[in-house]
């Protein structure tokens, strides 16, 4: 009887181990140190190798940093030749955040065509989301606290699970724990 109870704690430790990365989302700062700028000649994969470390999810964001220079999400065309800028917003703030709310390929340039063409560009592929099956719909949440909201409500049914759970078996398990 004990040992069933122990076992039933490690289960509930193990969902609510799962449970909770499942949902959570990250912010990466793009270039990490260096940030968004004309990477040196000799480091011209900069944001190659950058982007080669990280497994990007539906849900996670990415941080521009910069200073006199700007950032434009753009297609994979406009990503190979740097030249259709002008078909973005072009960014010039300094701290620019893009949520990768689905999957795919995402693509950003500088706004300066030569540092596009010296390797100041950035592609990216977003992964799913392992969510739970009434989350997983064809249409991803838009926004980054839509993603991160249903684990409080699925953490409090698995909390209220619990104390159900306790209240119905104490009086079993009463005798043995005392
Ligand atoms: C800002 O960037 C432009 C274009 O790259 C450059 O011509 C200019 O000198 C830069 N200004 C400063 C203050 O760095
Ligand atoms: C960009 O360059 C490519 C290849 O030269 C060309 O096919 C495309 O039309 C250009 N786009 C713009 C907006 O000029």
């Amino acid at each position: 009887m004990a040992s069933s109870l122990g076992s039933y704690i490690i289960v509930t430790i193990i969902i609510a181990t799962i449970n909770v990365p499942a949902g959570a989302s990250n912010q990466y700062k793009v270039g990490d140190a260096e940030g968004w700028q004309l990477p040196n000649e000799n480091n011209a994969d900069l944001y190659k190798i950058w982007a080669s470390k990280i497994t990007f999810h539906v849900g996670d964001s990415i941080v521009f940093k910069y200073k006199n220079d700007s950032v434009v999400k753009v297609d994979k065309r406009g990503y190979y030749h740097c030249n259709e800028t002008s078909r973005g917003s072009m960014y010039k703030d300094g701290n620019t955040v893009f949520l990768l709310d689905k999957t795919g390929f995402y693509y950003f340039v500088s706004g300066d065509f030569d540092h596009c063409r010296k390797g100041q560009r950035l592609m990216i592929e977003v992964k799913g989301q392992q969510l739970p099956p009434s989350m997983a719909g064809p249409s991803p949440s838009p926004l980054p606290s839509t993603a991160v909201s249903w684990i409080i409500p699925s953490f409090r049914i698995l909390v209220a699970l619990e104390a159900f759970m306790i209240v119905a078996c104490c009086p079993l398990y009463g005798p043995y724990l005392t």
